[in-house]
């Protein structure tokens, strides 16, 4: 794995690879502020993975271990994050904002020119942390849902 401008000392920074979504889904899965649903069994997200080939990013120590993760994809207009999470023993090192802009430079690459995130209301951490990499808010803007069915 290789993502030069974005190295942290100890870590590795590379793609987010199907192999790689049971130890993922382990993360989210401990991780306070994130949520998981039915979109995210490991045969959907390997869906999202191909269909957003070499943007989505995670951390290894040095030992192997998986300690952040990110899911990162585009429409083709706006990119979107979703799932970002550094391990809590791994936190305040810098490996959050490394995966972000590692995210952003793919992205970037692929001409797209904004990307999206969605944050739970009340996760205070994280509006702290987006806030700190220089992320506005949309206040004019809401985010609404519904079910996509067969006719
Ligand atoms: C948010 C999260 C990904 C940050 O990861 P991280 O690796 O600790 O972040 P970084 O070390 O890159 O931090 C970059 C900057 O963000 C800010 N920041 C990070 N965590 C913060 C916190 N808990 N409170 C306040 N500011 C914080 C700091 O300004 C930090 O800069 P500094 O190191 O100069 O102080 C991590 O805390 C996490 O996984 N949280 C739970 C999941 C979550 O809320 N994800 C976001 C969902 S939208």
């Amino acid at each position: 794995m290789s993502t030069p401008s974005h190295q942290i000392p100890g870590y590795q920074i590379g793609p987010l690879l199907a192999a790689d979504l049971p130890a993922a889904l382990e993360l989210w899965g401990q991780t306070a502020g994130l949520v998981l649903n039915e979109s995210d069994t490991p045969e959907r997200l390997a869906a999202y993975l191909d269909r957003n080939p070499g943007l989505s990013r995670i951390a290894r120590s040095d030992q192997g271990l998986l300690v952040a993760a990110v899911l990162c994809g585009h429409d083709g207009r706006r990119g979107s994050l979703h799932h970002l999470a550094v391990a809590a023993d791994h936190r305040q090192q810098g490996l959050g904002s490394a995966l972000v802009k590692s995210c952003l430079a793919a992205l970037a690459q692929a001409g797209i020119l904004k990307c999206n995130i969605f944050l739970l209301a009340g996760n205070e951490e994280g509006r702290q942390f987006w806030r700190s990499q220089n992320w506005s808010p949309r206040p004019a803007l809401e985010v609404h849902q519904q079910r996509c069915r067969l006719p």
